[in-house]
């Protein structure tokens, strides 16, 4: 099995994640004795600059070889008015295709300590520990799409395999947990969201007997995620209702910066990981940024492409450690407060934090 991970820092504040959660894996390599190796590739703006495709040939090439993919973010203003099929967002897009990734997780925590950073109440906040699961390459974003001066339209398209494929990763993931699912759709408006719903229904009631499942209008989850957030376990939906789902729920956290993600295909290839926030151009080159996302997405890399579940956990405890410990980067620091850190002393505490368990 290969032990390469690649890392695709990216573009913005990529670079500077990325440098952070791949000194936390070589720590967390050794002490495991997990024999990881890493190897650097372009993609997004930086690889249009450099070779003139947000996706070169070598970088997928070196993807598919790797044991998994440890991603920063793509994006900027630099490449706001290059022709589209040149836009850092396709070399994502491509990628994510070229692997066959179509769940995407996004595991939603809080610490009790952040609660000052979540606009929602403590008390709301208390046991969340959700588990969203997005089809990635599916549904409108992939549809077609047109537009004239005065008009435009984009479709929406789902077919049964591929909500079947889904619904199964998260019915196996849901078993792995508290044995709850929410699936989410807008059923009493779209057709593909009436699909959604009886193919669901179908692949939860066959397959997996045990879990308790919930079936919930995209209106409804939207509020349900700030009214009761701790009642949802496994959450699962098509790509344009999880894009908007996941964002709304990292403020249940306290920051975007704070939150990861994997994509997992079926079979054995490659995942690929990533905090969820973008670029972030406003605040890029000032060592501000904070590295949680990643250093957790490089924690889900170990789980689910390196069969590494105890270093997953030891970086994950160490993340929550160092925020309990009061360790803060600006973006959830107080308001006012002065003693935040930058990315990479930050970083300093986790690693600490790592090694002395
Ligand atoms: N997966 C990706 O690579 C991805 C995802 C979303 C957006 N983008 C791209 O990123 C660029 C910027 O998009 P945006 O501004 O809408 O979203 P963004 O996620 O980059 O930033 C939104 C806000 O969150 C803050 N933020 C983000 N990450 C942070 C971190 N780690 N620490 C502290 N604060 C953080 C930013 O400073 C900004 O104020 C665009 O070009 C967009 O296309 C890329």
């Amino acid at each position: 099995m290969s032990k390469k991970v690649v890392v695709l820092a990216g573009d913005g504040v990529g670079p500077e994640v990325t440098a952070e959660a791949v000194r936390v894996l070589k720590a967390v390599s050794t002490h495991h004795k997990l024999g990881l190796t890493f190897e650097d590739a372009l993609i997004g703006g930086a690889a249009y600059d450099a070779v003139g495709s947000p996706l070169p040939d070598a970088t997928v090439a070196a993807c598919k070889s790797s044991a998994g993919i440890l991603l920063g973010a793509v994006g900027g203003p630099k490449w706001a008015d290059i022709p589209v099929q040149h836009r850092p967002e396709q070399g994502l897009l491509a990628i994510r295709k070229a692997l066959g990734l179509f769940a995407n997780l996004r595991p939603v925590t809080t610490v009790p300590e952040l609660a000052a950073a979540s606009p929602l109440k403590a008390e709301k906040l208390k046991g969340v520990d959700i588990l969203v699961i997005r089809e990635l390459t599916g549904g409108i974003y992939f549809g077609k799409r047109g537009r004239t001066a005065q008009a435009a339209f984009d479709t929406c398209e789902y077919t049964t395999p591929e909500i079947e494929r889904v619904c199964r990763i998260a019915g196996t993931l849901a078993m792995t947990r508290r044995r709850k699912i929410t699936s989410v759709d807008k059923a009493n408006v779209l057709d593909t969201s009436r699909l959604w719903r009886e193919v669901a229904t179908r692949v939860f009631r066959d397959e997996f007997p045990q879990l308790t499942v919930e079936h919930l209008l995209v209106d409804a989850a939207a509020m349900h995620l700030l009214s009761r957030p701790a009642d949802f376990d496994v959450m699962v939906t098509e790509n344009m209702f999880g894009d908007i789902l996941t964002d709304e729920a990292s403020m249940l956290a306290g920051s975007m910066g704070l939150l990861p993600s994997a994509s997992l295909g079926t079979g054995s290839g490659p995942g690929l990981y990533e905090p969820i926030h973008g670029s972030a151009p406003d605040i890029a080159g000032q060592g501000v940024a904070n590295p949680c996302g990643t250093i957790l997405s490089a924690a889900m890399l170990l789980r689910y492409s390196c069969d590494a579940e105890a270093a997953a956990r030891s970086i994950e405890s160490a993340v929550a450690a160092a925020l309990q410990a009061g360790a803060r980067t600006r973006d959830i620091a107080a308001p006012g407060a002065r003693d935040w850190l930058g990315t990479t002393a930050f970083t300093d505490v986790v690693l600490r934090h790592l090694a002395a368990h």
